[in-house]
């Protein structure tokens, strides 16, 4: 991941607020080979969800975990575990249909309990608090969305009202309110969940990035120094891989940005998002004795270049004119994959797959979406029915259904509000004229290389050709990484992965 350091000149250390606070894991890195009953690749909520549901039904389990548990996107996450999407009920009643909407509604619901149903059993600290959830109209413009809004959720049995009366420090028009959802230190919680999955003939490995999935008996996981030999697989990565590229045409990589401000007054008892654009999420939390308040958006397709400096400074204004909020402590991104539908995958990982299973597209909502796809998994493996399951599908049938702007961002939505738009591509600055902390891509003999500039003044060459599938990498210049405009890959300077789809690292190139 990039240092925590000031990358950007933007205020405040880049790094999220969960992973700053939640402590250290040592898990091993896979050597050899092991047998179990099911790999699970990704050590986000979804794969250590999964894992440990199985591992209570009698099975054996390895989660393959690429970098530390928790420095994923659930790391990245704000905290909600809440059932109320925005206005995710009203989108997809009008492009799936009420039942849909019904079984979106009670899957998430039913994580939200699941969650907290594990943080109890397994006795995981992890800050779990039991908050409403409100999506507030700023303005009396978006009011009747919010209130249809509140009657359907209601009406499909969700725990929905409309109200007026929103426990924000700044008027709004209303609100849908959902009683009893939660928000929780997502890192931590992870971390529970790993040390619950781990022993008894099960295990966790840390700095083991699968690159190679063969489904035959047994299903081969093939790591940088071991092998998982498995009679089922689950690709858990947010994107996937050994899909052949499948699941690039139904999601789109998206990103966002949250702040952690100081705030100077107790946490409040409740989380909120706005249906106003520009949209805002919002949370407070009580971490070794400071408040903070985290405010994230700006969301954009991941294709699209920006300047996340700037994305994170409207943040923290926002911060600072609604809520009085001081320092910014902490900023981060994070890449969720979009369903280009509005629903997630959860299912066969290729249509004719036996044993092996993805989820992905949790359209932002990782927390839940990804538990309740968890828990669909664990049912299919376990040959046990599941009502929930068709609707999320794999092999569903392309849908020519889109989620709109009233629901969750559209994925394919292009963002250049406020003038920013995207950004031409680097130019090809000499390496002699780069200054520190800057990248550049030059070509020369038919291939492009990224150079890195760091801050003590040394030079760091890579390929500048994705691993995925060739695109050529650009600098993002707000977090110091190689970020692929195609499929959202992410790179550090020294070419190693970040994110995928690509497994593999940019190989190193001589410096001038
Ligand atoms: Fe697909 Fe880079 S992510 S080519």
């Amino acid at each position: 991941m990039p240092d925590a350091t000031t990358a950007g000149s933007a205020e405040g250390a880049l790094l999220s607020l969960w992973l700053a606070t939640a402590g250290a894991t040592d898990f091993p890195e896979l050597r050899g080979t092991v047998e179990v009953d099911v790999a699970v690749i990704g050590g986000g909520v979804a794969g250590l969800t999964a894992a440990l549901a199985l591992k209570r039904s009698g099975r054996s389990v390895a989660v393959l975990e690429a970098g530390r548990i928790g420095t994923g996107v659930t790391g990245h996450t704000t905290g909600k575990v809440t059932s109320l999407h925005r206005l995710a009920y009203t989108a997809l009643d009008r492009t799936h249909g009420r039942s849909a909407a019904g079984i979106y509604g009670l899957a998430n619901q039913a994580a939200v309990e699941h969650i907290a149903q594990v943080v109890a059993a397994e006795n995981i600290s992890c800050g779990f608090r039991r908050v409403a959830n409100y999506t507030f109209a700023g303005s009396a413009d978006a009011l009747p969305e919010v209130r249809a809004e509140a009657e359907l959720a209601a009406s499909l049995g969700l725990p929905a009202t409309f109200t007026v009366d929103v426990p924000l420090p700044f008027p709004v028009a209303g609100a849908v309110r959902f009683d009893r959802q939660a928000q929780i230190h997502s890192v931590q919680y992870l971390h529970g969940l790993a040390a619950a999955v781990d022993g008894g003939g099960s295990f966790v490995f840390e700095g083991t990035r699968a690159n190679n999935l063969q489904e035959q008996t047994p299903v081969i996981v093939t790591t940088g120094n071991g092998t998982v030999l498995a009679g089922d697989a689950i690709v858990a990565t947010n994107v996937p891989f050994g899909d052949h590229g499948r699941f690039e045409t139904l999601c789109q990589p998206h990103r966002s940005y949250i702040v952690a401000a100081i705030l100077d007054s107790p946490p409040l008892d409740a989380t909120f998002i706005s249906t106003d654009e520009p949209m805002r999420s919002l949370l407070t939390v009580r971490l070794n004795g400071v408040t903070y308040l985290l405010a994230g958006g700006e969301g954009h397709p991941a294709t699209q270049q920006v300047d996340p400096a700037s994305r994170h400074a409207r943040l923290a204004g926002y911060a600072r004119s609604r809520f009085g909020a001081g320092a910014v402590a902490y900023r981060w991104s994070t890449q969720d994959n979009m369903p280009q539908d509005g629903l997630p995958y959860v299912g066969p990982l290729n249509p004719d797959s036996r044993h092996a299973f993805v989820i992905t597209g949790l359209r932002k909502w990782g927390l839940t979406n990804g538990t309740a796809a968890a828990l669909m998994l664990a049912d299919l493996l376990d040959g046990t029915r599941n009502d929930w399951a068709p609707l999320f599908d794999s092999n569903r049938a392309p849908s020519r259904a889109r989620t709109g702007p009233a629901g969750v961002p559209a994925a394919a939505a292009a963002d250049d509000r406020d003038g920013e738009k995207t950004r031409p591509k680097d130019v090809a600055l000499p390496v002699a004229d780069l200054q520190p902390d800057d990248g550049t891509v030059i070509e020369a003999a038919g291939t492009n290389t990224a150079y890195y500039r760091d801050q003590a003044g040394g030079v760091h060459a890579v390929s500048a050709v994705c691993t995925h599938l060739g695109c050529t990498v650009g600098f993002n210049r707000g977090e110091r990484t190689w970020d692929c405009p195609c499929h959202g890959s992410r790179f550090d300077v020294d070419g190693k992965v970040i994110q995928g789809p690509a497994t593999e690292d940019l190989p190193p190139r001589p410096t001038p």
